[in-house]
């Protein structure tokens, strides 16, 4: 039987979007599950989302960002961390402290944002006019710094954006998307808006083949009613519509 393994990002306390995730990647028989992070920081359901994560032993998570910025002094929080830290009980801020920044499994690479930043976005850019574009492969292959050559796949969540581009090298950089998030708004490097369009869940599938690694990015509907809920439940309107419809701006 083909080993698949599943790839899953920035569920960000979604713990409806992520229960509907995990069954689909249990209907395809996956062995194992690569977790790039950013896993329960929102206006949501963080402490619901760690107990599922923490449960699995067939995942294997690195840390996200806002994983870190979970465990600064509370004074110190953004609205959405500090929700979500508020929820944290010690083992949960545990399993969150004892995450790497990046792995290495069986030649597949795994970080949140690039090889050497969290808070880098690998497969798209910025512009100073504040437009999302996609990041050509030079810019690509610049920002692969730590990553080692040998690794034929090389994992990457922070943009929420599901894409795929393979290198010069032959590498593949996969990004699968986010499972619990898919539009937000930042105001770093200059403010801009990231949109999927679309409120299905997103992860991607590796089945292992003759010619290496054959990737499939995926999508689950679910219903998004009580995350949207708890979202205006903490005045959150900037959450509530991305989850129900995809969109940030209408
Ligand atoms: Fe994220």
């Amino acid at each position: 039987m083909t080993d698949r393994w599943a790839v899953i990002s920035d569920v960000h306390g979604n713990v409806d979007a992520l229960k509907a995730v995990l069954a689909e990647i249990d209907r395809l028989g996956c062995s194992r599950i690569l977790n790039l992070g950013d896993h329960a920081s929102g206006p949501l359901a963080a402490a619901e989302t760690l107990n599922v994560l923490m449960a699995r032993d067939d995942m294997i998570s690195i840390r996200g960002n806002h994983d870190r910025y979970l465990l600064t002094p509370p004074e110190t929080l953004g609205p959405s961390d500090a929700v979500a830290a508020a929820q944290l009980t010690n083992a949960h801020k545990e399993w969150l402290a004892a995450l790497p920044a990046t792995a290495l499994v069986e030649g597949v690479f795994l970080c949140h944002g690039t090889p050497d930043s969290d808070e880098t976005y690998w497969l798209h850019d910025v512009t100073p006019q504040g437009d999302l574009v996609d990041r050509g492969g030079s810019g690509i292959v610049d920002l692969a710094g730590a990553a080692p050559v040998s690794a034929q796949v090389l994992l990457c969540g922070h943009t929420h954006l599901p894409r795929i581009v393979q290198l010069a090298t032959g590498a593949v950089v996969l990004n699968p998307g986010s499972v619990g998030l898919p539009a937000y708004d930042d105001v770093t490097p200059v403010p801009h808006v990231v949109q999927s369009g679309d409120p299905a869940a997103r992860f991607a599938v590796m089945a292992r083949g003759q010619q290496g690694w054959d990737i499939s990015l995926h999508r689950v509907a679910y219903d998004t009613g009580r995350m949207v809920a708890l979202a205006l439940a903490h005045n959150r309107a900037d959450w509530a519509q991305p989850l129900k419809t995809g969109w940030f701006e209408t």
